[in-house]
């Protein structure tokens, strides 16, 4: 299905009856990576690739549970002069069009969806916001605008980088643990089995957002592009007050050190966590999560040895070693 404006193939797959994934009707395979993604981007993957960018367009973007949304609190403040009064007050969720968030539900989650809100003016109108295409919403917002997507550089707008893009990357054991929580925190989401199976179907790149090492790989490509900031997670968590420095260059903003510390101490996991703005109690309130579940979960490091058994241990290490064999992207968890 590649045409004039979309360069790649998009492959309808059936993938029903893989354990581990969650029950869409079909997938779709895109492109020579062979990328997958839920049905429904066939209708957002043209229009995002085509976006008109701006210079001034500031883009966040990694593997799904990979900080992503630290990083996006980080990027806005340092590039919006430290406004932690509009910070708090204005959800995340509006101070970033995300490119195809809708594209992550089929018809029958949405109407469930829908219907749970229906009754409640307001919840309907912040439901409808979070089910508009982001190239929609991107049309009439004022520069700079905000971005967040999960896409791989190559099928995100084709102009990106001549605006900023800003990628997280995090150890994929620990980010696929907080994938499989964050899915199964999601009401009428069905998944069909265990963490182990779960795995499986990343290992096997048939899980969406896959193939992982890919996604990674073609943003650590571009590592030194000039409008290219690549961060690790496990940096962020290491030592914060430096990739708080690194960003500010990246945006050409000075800080001083009681700034800076200032910035670190918001974006600390303590206090995220209750960080109405950030930490996503929204999808609790319009339905798209349990109560008792949390978007800001752990914020750890490592914390995959409690998920994976001896078997899966061995089979990570090679996976991860057999993709790393031909790139000197190294992740500071395992140096
Ligand atoms: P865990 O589930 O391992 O806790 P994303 O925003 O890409 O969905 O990533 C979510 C992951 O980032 C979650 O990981 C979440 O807890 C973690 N995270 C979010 N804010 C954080 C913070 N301030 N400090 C450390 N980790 C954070």
């Amino acid at each position: 299905m590649a045409s004039e404006n979309y360069p790649f193939e998009i492959k309808v797959v059936e993938l029903e009856g893989k354990e581990g994934l969650i029950k869409f009707p079909a997938f779709l395979r895109i492109g020579p990576k062979g990328y997958v993604l839920p049905e429904k981007f066939k209708h957002a993957a043209t229009n995002i690739y085509n976006m008109e960018v701006r210079s001034s367009d500031v883009f966040v973007t990694s593997f799904p549970r990979s900080g992503t949304t630290w990083t996006q609190d980080m990027v806005w403040l340092i590039v919006s002069d430290l406004d932690y009064e509009r910070a708090l007050n204005i959800p995340l969720t509006e101070r970033y069009a995300f490119l195809e968030f809708f594209s992550n539900f089929d018809d029958e989650m949405k109407k469930k969806l829908h219907d749970v809100n229906k009754d409640d003016k307001a919840k309907l109108k912040e439901f409808e916001l979070l089910f508009k295409p982001g190239t929609e919403i991107l049309e009439t917002t004022p520069s700079p605008r905000f971005i967040k997507t999960h896409l791989p550089l190559s099928l995100m707008p084709r102009k990106a980088l001549e605006a900023k893009v800003v990628y997280v990357a995090r150890d994929p054991r620990d980010a696929i643990v907080s994938f499989y929580h964050l899915v199964n925190s999601m009401r009428f989401v069905n998944l069909d089995g265990d963490f182990k199976a779960f795995w499986n179907t990343v290992v096997n790149n048939i899980q969406p957002w896959t193939p992982y090492f890919d996604h990674v790989k073609e943003a650590w490509e571009k590592r030194d592009h000039p409008n290219m900031l690549f961060l690790f997670y496990e940096d962020m968590r290491k030592d914060l007050p430096s990739v708080v420095r690194r960003v500010s260059d990246f945006f050409g903003k000075e800080y001083n050190e009681e700034e800076i510390a200032r910035l670190c101490d918001h974006l600390s996991f303590e206090n995220f966590k209750k960080n109405p703005s950030v930490n996503y109690d929204l999808m609790k309130e319009l339905g798209f999560m349990y109560a008792d579940r949390e978007f800001i979960r752990k914020g750890k490091s490592g914390g995959w040895r409690d998920y994976f058994d001896e078997e899966m241990t061995a089979e990570a290490d090679k996976w991860i070693e057999e993709n790393l064999r031909d790139t000197d992207l190294c992740f500071p968890s395992m140096q």
